[in-house]
Order: C-alpha cells, then structure tokens, then sequence
C-alpha cells in the first residue's frame, strides 16, 4: 500500500495544550511539539497530563517518575499554569480556569484562531463523488459525495488549498452500450432523461446475455465514440449534459460544489503520453490480446489497453493523477471512493511509483464501507427495481427524511408559519441524511434507519442542529447578544468549565480529522460539545442558580458569550459537515 503522506501531528492545536507544552519544553528542553498532552484519567486530578515517557530522551534519560516529578517541581505558576504535581509518569497539570475560559471564548468568537493553519495554502486534491453518468445518483453516492465534502471543508478551515474535484464518469465501453442501445430503441422513449437512459442501458446489459453480438456492438460504438465519431459525441454529449444537469440538482440540494468536472472524457488525449512512458520503462507486456503492467505481487494485472485498443478506466486515472500533479502541485491528492476499489488504487499508485512519480506517495484512497438499508421504515418509494436489490434514490431518501422531521418541527412550534417551517424541515431532513454518512467511522459500513437518523434526540443531525437552535432561542429570549468580554470568574462552575474546555478542543479535533481522513471525529467532537452544553444548561431548569438569563446582570453576560461561543462553534462544525445552520426549531 502506497504510503500516505501525513500532515503534520496536529499536537497542539487546543491553545491551553499549546501554553502547557511550550513551558515543559523549555522546562527539559524539548521542542513543544515532542510533548504530548492528554487528559487525566480523573479530572480531580487535573485538567490536562503530561507524559514524561516521550521527554526522556530530550531531558538525558533517567526514570519515567523522576522526570514527571522534576517538571511539576520546576513548571512555572502564575500564568496559566496554576499546579502541577507528579503521578507516577504523568504531570497532572491545573489551569487557570478563568483564563482558559477567556481563550476559549475568544477563539470560538474569532478573536483568536480557532483552528490553527497547518496548510499555509499546500494543495490538497479531493475526488469525491464521481459517478457514473447516464445513472441516477443513487443512496450510496452520498457517502463519497458527503464525506468527500466534509474532508474540503476541514482541510480548507486548516489553511489548505483545496480542489474540489468531480472525476465523472463519462468514458469507457458503458457508453458504447449506451449508444448502441440508442440506436435500437431510442424512438421508444420520448424523453431521453437519466430514468430513460437508466432505463436503455438496464435493457441493453439484458440483451446482451440472449444475444452475442451485442457486445462487440457496444465496443464498436464506443470505438467509434473514441475516434471522434461526430453522431456519437453529439449524442454521447447530450447523455452528459443530461445527466450533469440531474446531478447538478442533487448536489444544489446538499450544498456541495466542484472546481474541476472534467470527468474521464477529458484524458483521452492524454493517454497517448501515458502509454509512451509505460512502454519506455518496459512495464507495457501483452496479456491475452490486451495491454498491462505487472503488479509485483498481485495476481491481477492492471488493464491499461483492451484488444481493440480502448482504454481503460485505470489508463485514464493514470493520466489524471499525472494531470492533477502537474496542475495543481498537490501536497496530497485524496481519492474519496468506496472500499471495493481498494485493488484498483492500490495498483494504480504503485504504477505510478514505477513509473518513477516521488509525488505517487502523496496519493491516498479514502475507502468508505456501505450503506446498508436495514432498519424499518426506510425508503421504499425509491428503490430503482423494486425491492430487495434495488438502489435506493439520493432524492427520495432526502423526501422522506424532511417527511419524517416535519411533523415533530410542528410539534415543538406550534405557531410557525408553513414557509418557515418547510424550510427548516429541508434544512433538518437534509442534515439528517448528510450526518448518518459522516457520523460513523470512514471506513465502517452504515446501517441506515430512518427513524434514528432522524429523531431529535439522539446521536444525530437534527440533534445538533437542535440545539444550535436552542443557542439562538436563548439569545432571542435575553434579547442580546454577548461575544464578551465579560468577567469570566462568574463561569466558576464545573459544568461551565466542562463546556469551555470541550470549545478549546474544537480545532485539536478538525486537525485530527484531516490526518486519516476521517470527518467522523469532528461530528463526535460536535456530538460531546452539544452533550456538554445540554447537561449545563438543563441543570438551570432544576438549580436556579445556574441559569443563563438570571437577574445578576454580569452573570448573565458572561453565560450569554459562553451560549454564543457554542452557538459559533456548532455553527462552524456542522458547516464543515455539511449541515445548514438551523436558527429556530
Ligand atoms: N466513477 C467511478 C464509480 O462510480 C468512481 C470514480 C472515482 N474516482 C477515480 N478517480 N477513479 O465507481
């Protein structure tokens, strides 16, 4: 496996971990980045832990608990800092919590950084989503197409260059069915949209299992599209513009976009040059009548030529990722594509490792598992050939996910007005759809339930959206809002402190996500932030004490920015998911 090329470890992303690690490193010498920050197993003892283990050789050696009891001793108070005692290895640190809280708050508001610029503008190339056209988007598009999105956003927010790239496809012997099952019986369908082109090539891949001939008639179209055929680009044309502007519907609806929408099509005349550089390394060999390269310890060879002389879909990914370096001079080139292709970029980076590209190392395939539709009360509206087998729909799983959230929006507002409350049931539906993609780990499979996805109460969208709206209910209701400053020693409570040092984890978190390639961490880090921010604020239902409008005016400031500096963070998070922002609920 072609290795990838990682970013830098995100150690110190939290500002509070930044301050504690600078000070141990000048304490023994060490570079801040070599100290590793966790938290205690027990937050009584302190609010942060240093292990002295990877510090050892920077400080000349010696034992683990003499070291961590050096650097408690010799750890400045008096800034942040405020104790530090030695548990066996481990630093157990205490901060200044009114400071902490002032550098959350400030960095959720904007006042400082609130994810740190690890890109400093390097590029990072996504392909994402990249069907095949002449097909719907079906339900499980939205996992490369969603989790692609999300991996643009965060790498963005991280000082990345970005380009966002939709590799369609749109070349290769499909097509040739397409237009020779065009020609048969194209009169027969008044429209030719992407139900009836699904619908043409759905007969034609049927046919051709009772006659013969039919595949050596699809080759010929696509051979004839390949040499430049003038009726078969023009329909082939019309098939893409077609699907394209399906597509471009789907993709409205879900907020996403794209630089680069070249699809396959466009590396035809740039195969030529692949083809010279393989066959100069003398990695070209004939294998039953078709042009490959021998993977060393593969099997299966990579198909570069078939024994017409098409190309192939590896042949054109060859030469996009060649165009793509040349392009854009990526830093890391990121293929968002389901696990099944595992093989095929496997041995297309290790080609072009052969073929003597340094840069193929900067490749990387982020494989996601399936989704399957378990769970009762899925869509069955939408399934494309009926049940069982069938794909399901993109559009109509989002139909029936806003369906589902409407009636409990309604009931929680009862006096909404039905064009608000349609928009937010599009907002929430969508969001509910868009975070069961993101929420499980990348590569594991999802299994999909409507009613989970979208109850409002659990580990879903529609929770966090939630409470982001429950955020701007407060700031309704105190009729201002507060961004600070304000005097942070009222926020002396544990569970504000506990909403505080969630905020400062948030851009550990978005640089912890970019390393894998993993947005599943910032919608659990979103999930525990939410957590946080509930169990403060329903405890001043019971303790009067703790609630936000309270008549002590300064108290209420300073728990208004702390509401505002979650309601920014949520905000932030969930965009970068590809959640709408949801100001009422
Ligand atoms: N069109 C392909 C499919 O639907 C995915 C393409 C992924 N990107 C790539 N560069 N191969 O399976």
């Amino acid at each position: 496996m072609a290795p990838s090329a990682p970013s830098a470890p995100p150690t110190h992303a939290n500002p509070c971990a930044a301050e504690i690690a600078a000070a141990v490193a000048a304490v023994v010498g060490a570079r801040p980045e070599d100290v590793k920050i966790d938290q205690p197993p027990n937050r009584a003892l302190g609010d942060f832990a240093v292990p002295a283990f990877p510090l050892l050789k920077a400080a000349g050696g010696g034992a683990p608990p003499a070291l961590a009891a050096r650097i408690a001793a010799e750890l400045p108070r008096g800034g942040l800092i405020v104790d530090a005692t030695a548990t066996g290895p481990f630093v157990n640190v205490k901060v200044d919590r009114v400071r902490a809280i002032a550098m959350a708050i400030d960095a959720a508001v904007g006042r400082a950084p609130l994810v740190p610029d690890q890109g400093q503008g390097a590029v990072v190339c996504v392909d994402y989503s990249s069907p095949n056209i002449s097909k719907h988007l079906a339900y499980h598009h939205i996992r490369s197409t969603m989790l692609g999105h999300a991996l643009v956003e965060i790498f963005t927010a991280l000082g990345y260059r970005v380009v966002r790239i939709n590799h369609l496809g749109d070349w290769g012997t499909t097509h040739g069915m397409l237009l020779a099952a065009y020609q048969r019986w194209g009169a027969e369908y008044p429209t030719i949209d992407v139900t009836a082109l699904n619908a043409l090539y759905v007969r034609y891949r049927a046919a051709m299992k009772e006659e013969p001939g039919l595949d050596a008639e699809a080759r010929a179209w696509f051979k004839r599209l390949e040499d430049g055929d003038a009726d078969a680009r023009a329909r082939w044309q019309q098939f893409r513009d077609t699907s394209l502007a399906e597509f471009r519907k789907v993709y409205d609806l879900l907020g996403v976009a794209f630089d680069d929408e070249r699809g396959e099509s466009f590396y035809e005349d740039k195969m030529p040059e692949i083809l010279e550089l393989l066959a100069g390394k003398g990695l070209l060999e004939e294998s039953e009548g078709a042009q490959v390269v021998k993977i060393p310890g593969d099997k299966t060879p990579l198909l570069i030529k078939t024994g017409d002389g098409t190309t192939l879909y590896a042949t054109r990914d060859l030469a996009a990722a060649l165009y793509r370096q040349r392009t854009y001079g990526f830093a890391r080139s990121l293929y968002v594509v389901d696990r099944g292709q595992g093989l095929h970029f496997k041995q297309l980076f290790t080609c072009l490792g052969m073929l003597g590209f340094d840069w193929a190392s900067r490749c990387q395939h982020v494989p996601f598992g399936l989704v399957r539709f378990g769970g009762k009360k899925t869509s069955t509206r939408g399934a494309v050939g009926g049940s069982g087998g069938g794909q399901f729909l993109l559009t109509d799983v989002i139909a029936e996910a806003v369906d589902e959230v409407r009636p409990r929006i309604a009931e929680k507002n009862p006096d909404m007005a039905p064009a608000e409350l349609e928009a937010i049931a599009h907002a929430v539906g969508v969001g509910a759809v868009v975070f069961a993609n993101v929420v499980p780990q990348r590569d594991r499979d999802v299994d999909f339930d409507m009613e989970k996805v979208t109850s409002l109460s659990g580990d879903s969208g529609p929770y966090l959206q939630y409470t982001l709206a429950r955020c701007w209910n407060i700031e309704r209701k105190a009729g201002e809002l507060v961004d600070g400053p304000a005097d942070w020693t009222l926020l002396s409570h544990d569970a504000e402190w506990a909403v505080a040092r969630k905020l400062l984890e948030f851009g550990e978190h978005v640089a912890r996500a970019a390393v894998n390639c993993e947005p599943h961490v910032v919608a659990h880090y979103l999930l525990d932030l939410a957590g946080e921010f509930s169990r403060w604020y329903t405890q001043g239902n019971d303790d009067a004490t703790l609630r936000v409008i309270c008549d002590d005016l300064p108290t209420r400031r300073a728990r208004l920015a702390l509401v505002h500096a979650v309601k920014r963070t949520l905000t932030r998070g969930l965009t970068m998911l590809g959640l709408a922002e949801v100001t009422r609920m």
